[in-house]
């Protein structure tokens, strides 16, 4: 096969990677806005299943996208996207204070309180990987 074919193919083959990583993130929005209105604990543990593998698969698929792209855009971890993170994951936080002074019942605020103390967690790791790809090596 000469050159233009295989380019052509890694092209083809990267196009529908992209629509198939669109189509599991699609899935998976679905999947999650149902998963609040299930009361079947079968159903439920099935919904979470579903969830699980379509991370899997994003992120497999994903990888496969990184490697056709080459090393020139595997460079999806930079500093300025961690720093990204770190405020979305504390505006999570904040936006969740609010909603715990403005919840009335104890199960609600107690809920709440544990996606904060997550989300905390989530900054604390995120800053973590900041310093560890900040170090050379
Ligand atoms: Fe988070």
């Amino acid at each position: 096969m000469d050159i233009d074919s295989l380019l052509k193919r890694k092209q083809d083959l990267y196009t529908l990677l992209k629509s198939q990583h669109e189509a599991e993130v699609n899935e998976m929005n679905h999947y999650m806005s149902v998963l609040s209105r299930l009361n079947n604990g079968i159903i439920k543990n099935y919904v979470h299943k579903l969830l699980d593998d379509g991370l899997r698969h994003i992120e497999y698929i994903s990888t496969m996208m990184t490697t056709i792209e080459g090393a020139s855009s595997s460079l999806n971890l930079t500093k300025q996207g961690i720093i990204k993170s770190i405020d979305e994951e504390k505006e999570s936080r904040d936006l969740l204070l609010k909603c715990v002074a403005l919840a009335d019942d104890v199960e609600t605020k107690s809920l709440l309180k544990s996606i904060i103390v997550d989300e905390e967690h989530h900054i604390k790791i995120l800053e973590h990987i900041e310093e560890l790809v900040s170090k050379p090596g």
